[in-house]
């Protein structure tokens, strides 16, 4: 079988080299496809491959269905919004993710974002100690949960809310269960944001939450860029010069944001929550070992669209 590598931002090369030997080891052709400019390239890489690596990469229902060979594609990574689902489903394609190998790295970042803009990006005005600050996790999934526990690490207090876990099993990992997105919002410091982009979240999060947010107040997203609310998010900070707004998935005005709002806003060029040796080693590989016991068990624990 011939298992493609399609990543627009490149694994490490150490990354690359251990999905090799595991894809090699077992006996198939490894193939790699790296910092390509567009869909074209994908869908000529992709059109005799039996397997699919990606990352954020677009999979669409052209690329699926240019790759007549295709059984599975393996997101490596948490988020599959990347990947069409349905034109998966329609050609018998598995789609999987491979939950949890990044988000250590996910979950630092998230952290690191906290203490920068309390810092003030470094720069030398007098900024604020993270300890002692509420945070309020949005979405308590395996990132979430670890940014709780870092935070507290820090002498932080941690709140959650997650519609699929029970408030006793929040509470079992030592955070407050919140009653609600707008009691989160109004009660926490800073909003880290870890809730997937899906139909029901895009564009969910806007001016009517984050305008409940306490003085001094700051949103972290480290999730997608879709699901704030980017207008919103504009006339809130407008309104209120106090609160802040850091993200590692740009926002589409984030030029105007920065020019109107300077220090209170700050997006990294490109998404880098997942961007080290160690997320690349563990979700790259896991991808790895996730086709290759598909092609030898037809094991599909981790898929994520329909059968
Ligand atoms: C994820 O969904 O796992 C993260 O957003 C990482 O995305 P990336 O692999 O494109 O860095």
């Amino acid at each position: 079988m011939k298992v493609l590598v399609a990543t627009q931002k490149p694994f490490s090369p150490a990354a690359v080299a251990g999905i090799k030997e595991i894809v090699e080891g077992a006996g198939h052709v490894f193939s790699l496809l790296e910092k390509y400019p567009g869909a074209e390239e994908l869908i000529a890489a992709a059109a005799d491959a039996d397997a699919l690596i990606v990352r954020s990469d677009k999979v669409t229902a052209e690329v699926i269905n240019a790759a007549p060979n295709l059984k599975i594609v393996v997101r490596a990574g948490a988020g599959f919004d990347n990947v069409d689902l349905e034109a998966a489903t329609a050609r018998n394609v598995v789609v999987m993710n491979t939950p949890g190998q990044n988000s250590n790295a996910v979950a630092e970042l998230a952290i690191a974002m906290m203490i920068y803009m309390c810092r003030n990006q470094f720069t030398p005005a007098t900024g604020c100690e993270v300890s002692g600050k509420k945070v309020g996790i949005q979405a308590f999934g395996n990132v979430g949960r670890l940014v709780g526990r870092k935070a507290e690490a820090l002498g932080m207090s941690v709140m959650a809310i997650d519609p699929f876990i029970p408030a006793e099993k929040i509470l079992e990992a030592g955070a407050t269960p919140a009653a609600s997105l707008e009691e989160l919002y109004s009660s926490c410091d800073f909003v880290s944001v870890h809730i997937p982009a899906t139909p029901q979240t895009i564009g969910s999060i806007g001016y009517d939450l984050i305008t409940k947010m306490p003085k001094g107040a700051c949103l972290v997203n480290t999730a997608r860029k879709e699901v704030i609310d980017e207008e919103g998010l504009e006339k809130a900070l407008e309104e209120r010069p106090d609160l802040k707004y850091i993200t590692d998935v740009m926002p589409g005005n984030y030029e105007l944001l920065r020019e109107k709002f300077g220090l209170r806003v700050f997006a990294t060029p490109k998404k880098m929550g997942a961007q080290t040796a160690e997320a690349n080693m563990n979700a790259g590989l896991a991808a790895a070992r996730q086709i290759v016991d598909f092609f030898a068990t037809g094991n599909t624990r981790f898929q994520v669209n329909a059968k």
